[in-house]
């Protein structure tokens, strides 16, 4: 039987969910203007949600906030801001009040990525990935605290399953979105008697992002890749939206401190993306086998 026999259905959230759920609720989104976080953004907005979105390219920030707004009728705020400047969040925060008045929701979503081995991973390109991705989520929180404290609002962390076991060549983000789970726990430990809720959406392989371009197999190789995924199909990043959107939902208003894996099942039979070892071993001639870039 063909793994598209039983593959699970790809539905948008408004197929499910209210359209006016979000109505009134304002996003802040950092890595809004791409992959995930964009679809995650969309999906709010299509609820009914305002939105500011967050990232190093005003050009891109620009084209997608118009598009997004296009798409939805909802007012989307680009902001340049670099996550780990948190003067720069600090601003943008500031900005999202005065525009919206109000900020509900949190994604904090911008992160980096790239395959290295620890043998040739620099000091400074770790740094780079946890500075992006775990301090970039701290000083996210902080940023906007107060103002999510003030509307009893909720958190979404964009984490990975990469460091559930030792997968080659992420060392940097392994380590970084461990950090990032254990900021979520606290968070919802601690803000809990506000009022507010923190979560964590770890997504699988989720098809069409910069991520799964660079680290999973290609051709061939993908496809059985794919196939060994229990909901038989590869994630799609409406998934990872219909996550937010239920976990930022008043069904969710239990739901705090987990972390929430999206992927399909994929975890449980915990297969290697890279062919192993011989990506270890001889990376040039696995090289054909999985992303372009190295
Ligand atoms: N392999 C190994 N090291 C790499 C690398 C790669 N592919 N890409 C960057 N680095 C290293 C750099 O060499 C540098 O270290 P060095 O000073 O020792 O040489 C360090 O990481 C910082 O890189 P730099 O490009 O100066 O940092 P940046 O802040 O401009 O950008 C990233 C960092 C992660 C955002 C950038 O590498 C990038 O654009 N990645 C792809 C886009 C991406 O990550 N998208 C998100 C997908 S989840």
């Amino acid at each position: 039987m063909s793994s598209q026999a039983y593959a699970t259905p790809v539905v948008d959230s408004t197929a499910v969910f209210k359209d006016n759920l979000f109505a009134g609720k304002v996003l802040f989104c950092t890595g809004g203007g791409s992959g995930i976080c964009k679809e995650m953004t969309r999906a709010m907005m299509r609820h009914g949600a305002n939105a500011a979105i967050l990232g190093r390219k005003l050009d891109r920030l620009t084209a997608s906030a118009e598009e997004l707004s296009k798409d939805t009728g909802k007012v989307c705020l680009p902001l340049q801001a670099d996550v780990r400047q948190p003067k720069a969040l600090q601003d943008a925060a500031a900005k999202t009040i005065e525009k919206f008045g109000r900020i509900d929701f949190v994604i904090c979503g911008a992160a980096g990525n790239f395959l290295a081995p620890i043998s040739g991973l620099s000091e400074n390109a770790f740094r780079t990935v946890l500075e992006i991705d775990s301090l970039g989520t701290y000083n996210t929180i902080k940023a906007t605290l107060p103002h999510v404290r003030a509307t009893k609002g909720a958190y979404i962390h964009v984490s990975a399953t990469l460091h559930y076991r030792g997968t080659p060549y992420q060392v940097h983000v392994s380590a970084a979105k461990a950090a990032v789970d254990a900021t979520s726990a606290v968070l919802a430990v601690e803000e809990g008697p506000h009022g507010v809720r923190s979560n964590v959406i770890a997504p699988g392989p989720i098809g069409g992002t910069e991520g799964m371009d660079r680290l999973a197999a290609q051709g061939d190789a993908g496809r059985r890749q794919a196939a060994l995924i229990p909901a038989g199909r590869m994630g799609d990043k409406r998934d990872i939206a219909n996550a937010a959107v239920f976990l930022f939902s008043d069904a969710a208003a239990f739901v705090t401190g987990q972390v929430v894996v999206v992927d399909g099942g994929n975890e449980h039979l915990r297969t290697t993306q890279l062919p192993y070892p011989e990506a270890v071993l001889d990376p040039q001639s696995a090289r054909g086998l999985f992303a372009a870039r190295l």
